[in-house]
């Protein structure tokens, strides 16, 4: 499926975001292969909310967080669960936000321009699968707005999860 980002880029934020999610429902419809669809939605994400420099997926593999499909800065491969951000998102079954990184203990660096930081968990039946973690340069930048939209993702990628094939 092909879906060009310049046009929607330019929608007001709202109808973005409504757009983005119409969109990811749709990625999850078209394709069962876990990388091909993970990877689009990656692409969606960081074309369609702003001011970010970093969007993408940390899995689990049973042991720890393994690095997923992205856009931004290469990023640490391996994140324990319950370090770092993405590693307490997973651990708390929660959306951590944090409006400055340099101020979040245990906050891992991959991207030196990384000011915030918002990781929302994939939860599949009752068990956290995988987290989404989006860096933003500014400090501050995620409102409820790009709460409510993170979790919305990540329910529509739950609820496809199971059939999505490795
Ligand atoms: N900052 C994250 C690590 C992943 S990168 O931001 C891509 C963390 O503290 O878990």
């Amino acid at each position: 499926m092909s879906v060009s980002l310049h046009a929607l880029k330019t929608l007001p934020r709202s109808e973005r975001y409504e757009t983005l999610l119409l969109l990811v429902d749709s990625q999850l419809h078209a394709e069962k292969d876990r990388v091909a669809t993970l990877s689009n939605l990656s692409s969606l994400m960081m074309g369609l909310v702003d001011d970010l420099n970093w969007a993408g997926f940390y899995l689990f593999n049973g042991e720890e967080l393994v690095l997923g499909p992205f856009q931004g800065e290469p990023a640490c491969h391996r994140i324990p669960i319950g370090e770092g951000v993405c590693g307490k998102a997973f651990a708390s079954r929660e959306v951590i936000k944090v409006d400055d990184v340099l101020t979040f203990p245990g906050h891992i660096a991959c991207d030196s321009a990384s000011r915030s930081e918002l990781v929302c968990p994939i939860v599949v039946q009752g068990e956290p699968v995988a987290v989404i973690d989006w860096d933003s340069p500014h400090k501050a930048r995620f409102t409820e707005d790009e709460v409510i939209l993170i979790k919305g993702i990540a329910e529509l990628i739950a609820a496809k999860w199971i059939q999505l094939t490795d």
